[in-house]
């Protein structure tokens, strides 16, 4: 280890290695080794979350966007830089908004990926997933779809996503295990607020016959979640939720919770906005390194670091974007 490092492949990001978090037993979504977590910045990057659009039919409280008026690029367009994560050896995507099942060519663009061999995940409000499109995501060969909860009751979901939302994400999950979606989880955002209701988390996973969770700490960013009256949660609360996630881990080891050590942004996974744009951090806008409409994702990728050890902000330890 001490040889990688000074050879610069690894490096001592912040206390990253000497971190408190419990690295060594978080369960991810994907077999990934742990070293992705201390990379300074990897040849090829292994993970993308693609933002198809900023168009929403939903205006969560908590929302990290800067804006909800981008149809995302042309279906042709969306085709050629689905081509270029296939050229730059990206295993894994994940498709989202806005709301990317507000587009009719996703089960086209999910099909052009997963043809190549990619990874397809997709994160929805669930609103538009009904039997038949979740049928046609099944049949277009979507591996995974997550549905996000703001909470785990109406009180506090509703709140952030407006009456009636609870019990459409609900059924979304039902129809998603119906229309044949190999796998179903959720996304359960934590907040300072609905942090309260973190315990019911097995007894939902077990009501809703789901085995796979993934935390995605609230940070208090974008259009609306910059206004939110809740707030990111203290470092003493997240290590709190590490705890209790290894207990449930040792006392229902059949539950996939994932709550990642540390952020992986521009040294293992790229953020494509809906303008083409590419970025380290899905929750940081203004850091880009460029556009796909005027150099390739390979390029732009080896170009990030320039952009990432620049600024103090990044990388983040546990994130430092709150
Ligand atoms: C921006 S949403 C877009 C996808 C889709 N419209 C949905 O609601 O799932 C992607 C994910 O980020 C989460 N999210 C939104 N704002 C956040 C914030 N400020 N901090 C952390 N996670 C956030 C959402 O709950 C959702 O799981």
């Amino acid at each position: 280890m001490q040889r990688l490092m000074n050879l610069g492949f690894l490096t001592s990001v912040r206390d990253l290695i000497d971190s408190r978090l419990p690295t060594e037993k978080v369960i991810k979504e994907f077999p990934a080794p742990e070293i992705q977590f201390m990379l300074k910045h990897s040849k090829v990057p292994w993970y993308c979350l693609w933002e198809i659009c900023t168009k929403c039919d939903s205006r969560c409280k908590i929302c990290y966007l800067s804006d909800f008026d981008s149809v995302g690029p042309t279906s042709n367009a969306a085709q050629r830089i689905a081509a270029q994560i296939i050229e730059a050896g990206i295993f894994y995507v994940t498709l989202l908004g806005g709301e990317a099942l507000l587009r009719h060519d996703l089960e086209a663009i999910i099909a052009t990926l997963r043809n190549a061999g990619v990874f397809v995940k997709l994160i929805t409000n669930g609103f538009q997933l009904s039997l038949a499109r979740s049928k046609s995501l099944a049949t277009a060969g979507l591996n995974h779809i997550e549905v996000s909860f703001d909470g785990l009751t109406p009180q506090f979901h509703d709140n952030s996503r407006g009456s009636g939302a609870f019990i459409e994400a609900e059924k979304a999950l039902i129809q998603a295990k119906r229309g044949g979606i190999p796998r179903v989880g959720i996304v359960l955002t934590l907040d300072s607020k609905n942090a309260s209701e973190f315990h019911l988390l097995p007894s939902f996973m077990h009501e809703h016959g789901i085995r796979e969770c993934y935390i995605s700490l609230f940070k208090k960013v974008g259009m609306s979640g910059s206004n939110a009256q809740m707030d990111s949660l203290a470092s003493e609360a997240i290590i709190s939720l590490y705890r209790q996630i290894q207990i449930w881990h040792s006392t229902d080891p059949e539950l996939l919770i994932t709550l990642l050590p540390a952020c992986t942004c521009g040294r293992t996974s790229v953020v494509i906005g809906a303008d083409q744009r590419l970025r380290p951090c899905p929750f940081v806008h203004a850091k880009t390194v460029g556009s796909l409409e005027e150099a390739s994702l390979s390029s732009l990728w080896a170009s990030i670091g320039d952009v990432l050890y620049s600024d103090e902000n990044f990388p983040c330890q546990s994130c430092l974007v709150r």
